[in-house]
């Protein structure tokens, strides 16, 4: 089990329950019981996050068979339940390529669908809204908070070839702009969901230390080699926390799963 207090800034993508074949999920549940799965997550992060602590969740819209359910408002409302603060929203336009097939009733107004090209970011904080810490560890550029401080980003989506197949991939820069924008140099950052480990792979780059759970060690092992290669590339010698199994990384650096049955996270 993690300490409590000893997060920083949690940041996650979970299942979105569009019956995605991840490896050790059931992507499929319905839609109460999702909620409630999920909530358990929120109230577990709390408790690890430091006071001033971050939590930063990627969902997106939640579409199927025409029918949407609104699961970033549920979301927001369950964290606002649970005493968090409510820092706001970042809408991520996917500018994508996304197909185009579904509009529900062809240049007519009897029943259109809209179709999303965005996923949502919603942020909060534990018990305040400042972060304590060293302002020298900041390591924004003007221009990068700037960029930071407007609700919608605009960046692609990543494919799923370039990071080993996992299916459902966060694409780098989502993770780079949380971390610099929420969290100083040196402290640890969480992903509760951490699939093939992107969120490792760039707090690793950015002086962050980190901490992935994944209930698929299929999934742990594509992050701990992922990292294992920024590691091989930077040359860098102190690594906070990791993923894998007590790898050998070529260097002196530990590298160890944490399962997700530690923080008593439980499928249906
Ligand atoms: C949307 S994906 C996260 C992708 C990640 N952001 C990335 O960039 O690769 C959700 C992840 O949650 C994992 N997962 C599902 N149920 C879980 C559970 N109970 N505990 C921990 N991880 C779980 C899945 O294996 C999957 O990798």
């Amino acid at each position: 089990m993690l300490p409590s207090s000893s997060v920083h800034l949690a940041i996650t993508s979970p299942p979105y329950n569009l019956n995605i074949p991840y490896k050790n999920h059931h992507d499929n549940l319905p839609y109460d019981e999702y909620l409630k799965w999920a909530a358990e997550v929120w109230r577990e992060t709390k408790r690890v996050l430091v006071s001033g602590g971050r939590l930063c969740i990627n969902i997106g819209e939640n579409k199927r068979q025409n029918i949407s359910y609104p699961t970033f408002s549920a979301f927001i409302q369950e964290c606002v339940n649970l005493g968090m603060l409510y820092r706001g929203t970042i809408i991520w336009n996917k500018n994508s390529a996304i197909k185009h097939t579904a509009w529900g009733s062809w240049k007519s107004c009897s029943n259109p669908h809209v179709v999303p090209r965005h996923e949502y970011i919603i942020v909060f904080s534990k018990d305040k809204w400042k972060l304590e810490g060293d302002p020298k560890k900041t390591d924004l550029t003007p221009e990068e908070f700037i960029k930071y401080t407007r609700t919608v980003w605009e960046f692609a989506p990543e494919t799923h070839s370039k990071v080993g197949g996992h299916p459902t991939p966060f694409p780098e820069e989502l993770p780079y702009r949380l971390i610099k924008f929420y969290s100083y140099k040196g402290n640890t950052v969480l992903d509760m969901f951490s699939g093939s480990g992107t969120v490792g792979v760039v707090a690793k780059k950015l002086g962050r230390n980190f901490i992935l759970i994944d209930n698929s060690l299929e999934y742990c092992e594509l992050a701990m080699n992922r990292i294992k290669n920024e590691i091989s590339q930077t040359r860098l010698s102190n690594l906070g926390a990791s993923v894998g199994a007590n790898a050998n990384t070529g260097s002196s650096e530990k590298i160890e799963i944490i399962k997700q049955e530690d923080l008593k996270i439980k499928d249906k």
